[in-house]
């Protein structure tokens, strides 16, 4: 592994991140006095509950709950691994993340690797579109499929050349080249008896040959593999690179990058099939198309996309193989199917594909078939009652017994609901009589990233336990950590002697802010995050916050190590009359009694 990031440089991260920024890049905000507000991308809401506070750097859904910092929402959001959120963070202030240095004896580098990777696919990429600008007979080919010279450079849109080496030879020079060639799927190793003498490079040729080029970027804009269109006719049409360690098919949809580097407002998805009909309908102007790639639709495919758009129309050939994939889509679909969100099948024409279509009638007319587009409810339904006939029990029965497993694959909540009473309906009978004669339905597995924690908002405490008290001073001093101040070092050695439940982590936490300062909510919590203390704290500081203000919080703060103090003096006290019963304190115990006698009394 290549070494931790510091947690110096996250910290210095937080401190310069701008969470608003951030999340108003893809959540639209409104400003609400000190904080801003929006509808919960995280859960399906008419009325706004998900808060940005520029102040303590943290989000937090009064709905769901849903609460974290930059690099939290980057995480659940963009659903980034934590590494790759700092570097997404970092790379969007021109920061570079440091390493610390690997500990000795530890495994070899395969983080450095993929970057290795990611610098040649971007090498290749730039070669392959220096070799269109240099051959007619790939350009023409270009020109005759209608991509003008704009979609060339936004698509990065290159050429192969009609060589079984010239890539070989340009990138493969050295046993490492080929290595890392290799890794990448550009180039595939001859099969040869064993005792077939070999010279360097030899063994091997280029994947793609005299095909027209689309590279397949991830969210970043990082080349991760390719697809190559074979110029006028051969087989096979369309040649996609090999499962990688950057490229995974069932994840990555095409065009999504350029969806996102359009500067139009997103709010729809158009899934489609192929490469050419993605780069053709950005053409003419519908910047929101995508595709999978030669596969069926995911449900990794479907995360993706709804964390762009609420709004997903899949787009389908009319034909008999358009109706099966279709199908087979509503079946990927349907853990990702749930309120707030619209899934709809639009089906072409027989014969016709996005790309000849848009190119014959124009963007508005294409837009305006999503008017006749089917939710997925009614594709579902239809689907079902176009191939069963429901006029007779037989035909429910059938009805029932194909639609079971469907509702099971639906996450519980009111879309499943729904579309139970709508499958009732169609067949006369009410929900409950259905689900009668379904037999329970299994709980379908939900994701819980999916899920945002669902906590009862903090009640208004009418007298305040001591757990209370201390949940109190940890969660006023996550929201506002300068008030560590208020709480001096002989009162944080104190809270030491005292056997309390969370009294220990409180101490942690005072003692770290009291040694590094922290400007933020968010600068503490990535403080802990990995710690066992870190998902205490991060649930505490999402928890509701019933102390507005900071003053009022230094306060809350500075009474509640009063009382807890107050009663660390109590214990004592007891103990040592206790003890003076039975036996005889020493001296210095009896100093300590008399002072604890004489001190203020203890306090509730
Ligand atoms: P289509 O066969 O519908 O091709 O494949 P198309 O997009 O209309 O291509 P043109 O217009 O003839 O150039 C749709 C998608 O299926 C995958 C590709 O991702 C393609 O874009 N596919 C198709 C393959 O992976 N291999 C193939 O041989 C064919
Ligand atoms: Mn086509």
């Amino acid at each position: 592994m290549s070494g931790r990031i510091p947690q110096y440089f996250i910290d210095d991260l937080i401190a310069r991140a701008d969470i608003v920024e951030l999340i108003s890049a893809r959540v639209p905000l409104k400003k609400a006095g000190r904080e801003y507000r929006a509808c919960c991308p995280f859960h399906d809401e008419k009325t706004p509950s998900f808060w940005v506070s520029p102040a303590k750097q943290f989000y937090h859904c009064f709905g769901c709950g849903a609460h974290g910092t930059a690099l939290g929402f980057l995480m659940n959001y963009d659903r980034l691994p934590f590494p790759e959120a700092v570097e997404e963070l970092a790379s969007r202030m021109g920061l570079d993340v440091p390493r610390e240095a690997p500990s000795p004896g530890s495994s070899p580098v395969p983080r450095a690797a993929g970057e290795d990777l990611y610098s040649l696919l971007t090498e290749v990429a730039a070669w392959f579109r220096e070799q269109l600008a240099r051959n007619d007979k790939a350009r023409a080919y270009a020109a005759r499929r209608g991509l003008d010279e704009g979609s060339l450079q936004r698509f990065g849109i290159g050429y192969a050349p009609a060589s079984w080496n010239e890539l070989l030879r340009r990138f493969g020079g050295t046993d490492d080249g080929r290595r890392r060639l290799s890794e990448a799927g550009l180039i595939i190793e001859r099969e040869r008896s064993a005792d077939e003498p070999q010279r360097p490079g030899e063994g091997w040729y280029d994947r793609f040959r005299d095909r027209l080029m689309f590279p397949i970027r991830d969210a970043r804009g990082r080349v991760l593999a390719f697809g190559g269109r074979i110029i006028d006719q051969g087989e096979p049409k369309y040649l996609n690179s090999p499962e990688t360690s950057l490229f995974h098919k069932g994840r990555e949809l095409y065009g999504l990058y350029e969806v996102r580097q359009s500067r139009a407002a997103i709010s729809r998805l158009l899934v489609v099939e192929g490469y050419m009909d993605v780069v053709r309908l950005h053409q003419s102007g519908i910047p929101y198309a995508v595709a999978t790639l030669g596969t069926a639709t995911t449900p990794e495919h479907l995360k993706r996309a709804f964390r762009v758009a609420s709004e997903i129309i899949f787009c389908f050939d009319g034909d008999k193989a358009g109706r099966a994939a279709a199908w087979r889509a509503l079946g990927n679909a349907l853990p990702e199917a749930q309120a707030g969100r619209q899934l709809r099948f639009l089906f072409l024409p027989d014969g016709e594909d996005p790309d000849t279509l848009v190119g014959k009638e124009g963007a508005a007319a294409f837009e305006a078939r999503y008017a006749g587009a089917l939710p997925l409810s009614e594709y579902l339904v239809s689907h079902l009652c176009a191939e069963i006939d429901i006029s007779h029990a037989d035909g429910k029965a059938q009805l029932v017994a194909q639609a079971k497993p469907l509702l099971e694959r639906l996450p519980e909540g009111p879309y499943r609901e729904l579309l139970l009473d709508r499958l009732a309906g169609t067949i006369g009978v009410t929900a409950q009589r259905f689900l009668q004669i379904t037999g329970p339905l299994a709980v379908a597995q939900t994701d819980p990233a999916n899920q945002p924690e669902r906590r009862p908002a903090q009640r208004q405490g009418l007298s305040i336990g001591r757990g209370g008290l201390v949940r109190q001073a940890m969660q006023n001093l996550l929201h506002f950590p300068a008030i560590v101040t208020r709480v001096s070092a002989a009162q944080r050695q104190q809270l030491g002697g005292l056997d309390i439940p969370g009294v220990p982590e409180l101490r942690q936490v005072l003692d770290d802010l009291a040694a590094n300062p922290a400007a933020s909510t968010a600068q503490v919590l990535e403080r802990w995050r990995d710690q066992p203390l870190g998902e205490r704290l991060s649930r505490l500081a999402g928890a509701e916050m019933i102390t507005p203000h900071e003053t009022a919080a230094g306060d809350e703060l500075h009474n509640a190590i009063d009382k807890l103090l107050a009663d660390v003096a109590a214990q004592r006290l007891d103990a040592l009359l206790e003890k003076s019963r039975g036996s005889d304190l020493s001296d210095e115990e009896k100093r300590e009694l008399t002072a604890l006698m004489t001190a203020r009394p203890r306090s509730g």
